[in-house]
């Protein structure tokens, strides 16, 4: 019996290919950003571990933004044990006018147990709100996004955030100038990192694994010392952590949330882009040239504050 291949039909479909193709080409370069990435969800364990519904609220300021909403909330994320770099927070930048908030968020030590003496600080300054993960290096992953599930949850009307290490000058007033050109929703900005790469070598604090982190590159990044963003972000990047496995560099782990949003971070230079506004490296103080900073690294809690007797004082005659 001979058996009549359907030559026709295979012609027809082929014709339709081609046809087809072209359009599809179109299509997907109309829905799909530059930078084509399909993330898929991340196994329930793995998201387990850095979601901070996996966790207990042990100290909580669930009214901090019950009657205000502030223009700009700042995180500061500390050990238990940082009572002094709270204290020169609280002294300098941290109570800088009525447009901030400023909260410190903290895991629970390792060893020894100080969770009394961090209690009565919370009673008395209402800023501190700890969850019972181990505070560690390697979970300022897991700290990050309960900084961002905080301010998504708790203080909704927020118009922007900073997540702000405690050991940085931070010059609110200029900062708080530049919010007002900020767009309001899918920004964020620091000094961003556009070239970096895993570290492979196992001796490395930064190494990461292939297993861990198989890609070659990192995606654009905000430096962790500093960064400001619109609030929104803060509930989109925790809904991107979804799809995002930890890895232990929780800023280039927020870059990896941007890429899933198709958010790109935004330098901060000045006008001639000669300065870059968020200083990760430290600077010799002078008070003209803070003036012109967002943020300036590495300040022990004593230099801090005399820094900042004399910046607070003197930066408006710049
Ligand atoms: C991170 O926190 C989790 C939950 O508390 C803990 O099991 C784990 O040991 C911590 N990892 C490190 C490296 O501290």
């Amino acid at each position: 019996m001979r058996t009549t291949f359907p030559w026709r039909l295979v012609k027809f479909v082929s014709a339709a290919a081609l046809l087809a193709l072209p359009l599809l080409f179109a299509l997907s370069g109309w829905t799909e950003s530059e930078d084509p990435f399909l993330p898929s969800l991340l196994p329930a364990e793995d998201y387990r571990l850095i979601s901070p519904q996996s966790y207990r609220l042990l100290l909580d300021q669930p009214h901090a933004c019950r009657d205000r909403s502030p223009v700009l909330v700042l995180l500061v994320p500390v050990a238990p044990r940082d009572a002094a770099a709270r204290r020169a927070v609280r002294a300098t930048w941290g109570s800088a006018g009525a447009d901030t908030l400023t909260l410190f968020f903290a895991g629970v030590p390792a060893g020894e147990d100080q969770g009394s003496l961090l209690q009565e600080e919370s009673r008395r300054h209402a800023d501190i709100i700890q969850m019972d993960f181990v505070d560690s290096y390697q979970n300022l992953t897991i700290k990050t996004l309960m900084m961002m599930n905080w301010v998504a949850t708790r203080c909704p009307d927020a118009s922007y955030a900073m997540k702000v290490d405690a050991d940085i000058f931070v010059n609110v007033f200029y900062l708080l100038e530049l919010l007002r050109t900020f767009p309001r929703t899918g920004y964020i900005t620091g000094s961003v990192i556009r070239d970096g790469r895993p570290r492979r070598n196992p001796d490395s604090k930064w190494y990461l694994s292939e297993e861990q982190y198989p890609e070659d590159y990192f995606p654009p990044y905000v430096s962790g010392a500093g960064y400001v963003f619109s609030a929104d972000l803060a509930r989109r990047i925790s809904w991107a952590s979804g799809f995002v496995r930890a890895i232990p560099m929780e800023d280039v782990y927020v870059g990896l949330c941007l890429r899933v949003l198709g958010v790109r971070p935004v330098y901060s230079r000045s006008l001639l882009g000669l300065r870059n506004l968020f200083e990760i490296r430290s600077l010799e103080y002078e008070r003209c040239s803070f003036a012109r900073r967002v943020i300036v690294n590495g300040f022990q809690p004593a230099e801090l504050q005399e820094v900042w007797r004399d910046f607070s004082r003197g930066h408006s005659s710049c």
